[in-house]
């Protein structure tokens, strides 16, 4: 059923109040197909977990949120399990029942904000682990023609933070449903990344397991990043911008502090919550919005921000770190 003039707040993680002119909630594959092809001559605006989003204004298109449920072991061997989860389930909650199903694989991306169907767009990652390690292939609804499209890995050309679905192919396709390849036994722990071990030894787990290596990423992540259910945010707002070893070097000359990460022998990655924090924005707040005290990388709306507001709030911060620093960080978030 379509609806119209109905607020998108509770529909995305930074709770911005925008209208949608229509909206329709698609809970099987026959009714999305069917409205499609029923307004085809339309633009559709899709929405799955609305956790990496910006609304700057209202959205005077139909918008489909996508609501497809059901998660299923669809083969498996003696060591690995092939699941299937449909695009609509929370990605959280995926993980907890991978974790419950002593599935391993996905537990370093514990509470991640979104949905399994926006989780490949982006190419989510965390804590050492990304999407694409664990996933095997989509299943998408071609928007035009509403054909059924099997994407492998190689065809999503992933990479950080990045896919074809957000390149070549945006808003061509609709993910329907992702395949993912897990552990049943002889799990890989990934514990190098950041503050795991710190984190597990303050738990006193000497033998980590794939439940307890979820439990230390959600203490972690708790410990810096806000809830959006308090406090309106989309995770990362920026990319870690990668320079090349000569840039870091003149960045060093001024501030010999500076993180980095190496990535290949020419080109590093440095981390855009330090150089946020050292432009002085860590903590700022403008009326209702601002920059999260515990994580600069992440910009909050404390209760009625407009989408226009944080906007220009990330601009402001993008022109003061390519002053200061000259380098240029990348929105992570789409802004719409
Ligand atoms: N830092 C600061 N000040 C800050 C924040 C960070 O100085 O306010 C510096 C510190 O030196 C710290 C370093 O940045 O050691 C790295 O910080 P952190 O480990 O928190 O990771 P990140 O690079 O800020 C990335 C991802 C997160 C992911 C974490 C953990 C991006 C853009 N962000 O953040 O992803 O959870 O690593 O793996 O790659 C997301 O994408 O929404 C997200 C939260």
């Amino acid at each position: 059923m379509i609806n119209h003039n109905v607020s998108l707040k509770q529909f995305n993680t930074f709770g911005i109040d925008v209208n949608a002119e229509s909206y329709c909630d698609i809970d099987s594959l026959e009714n999305l197909k069917t409205i499609l092809k029923e307004q085809y001559t339309s633009p559709f605006f899709i929405l799955g977990g609305g956790s990496n989003m910006l609304l700057t204004k209202d959205i005077d298109s139909l918008v489909l949120h996508i609501n497809l449920k059901g998660i299923t072991v669809v083969d498996e061997t003696e060591d690995t399990v092939i699941v299937k989860a449909n695009a609509g389930e929370n990605w959280h909650e995926f993980v907890l029942w991978c974790i419950n199903h002593n599935f391993g694989g996905v537990e370093n991306l514990s509470l991640i904000p979104g949905n399994i169907g926006t989780a490949p767009i982006q190419n989510i990652g965390a804590y050492g682990v990304e999407l694409k390690d664990v996933f095997v292939s989509c299943e998408a609804i071609n928007i035009e023609d509403q054909s059924n499209r099997t994407f492998k890995k190689l065809d999503c050309k992933f990479g950080y933070r990045e896919s074809i679905f957000k390149q070549e192919l945006k808003g061509q396709y609709i993910i329907t449903s992702v395949n993912f390849r897990l552990t049943k036994s002889n799990h890989q722990l990934r514990l190098d990344y950041g503050a795991i071990k710190t984190e597990l030894a303050a738990l006193k787990i000497k033998k980590p397991t794939i439940k307890t290596i979820s439990t230390a990423v959600i203490n972690i992540r708790q410990s810096k990043l806000p809830d959006p259910k308090d406090i309106g945010n989309s995770g990362s707002f920026f990319k870690n911008p990668v320079i090349s070893i000569e840039q870091l070097k003149d960045l060093k000359i001024n501030f010999p502090d500076a993180p980095s990460y190496k990535l290949s022998d020419q080109e590093v990655k440095v981390p855009a919550g330090w150089l946020i924090e050292k432009s002085g924005f860590k903590g700022k707040r403008f009326k209702d919005y601002g920059v999260h005290n515990k994580q600069a990388l992440v910009l909050v709306n404390y209760g009625n921000a407009k989408g226009t507001d944080i906007y220009a709030l990330a601009k402001l911060i993008q022109k003061t770190v390519k002053r200061i620093f000259n380098i240029n960080i990348d929105t992570e978030v789409n802004i719409l």
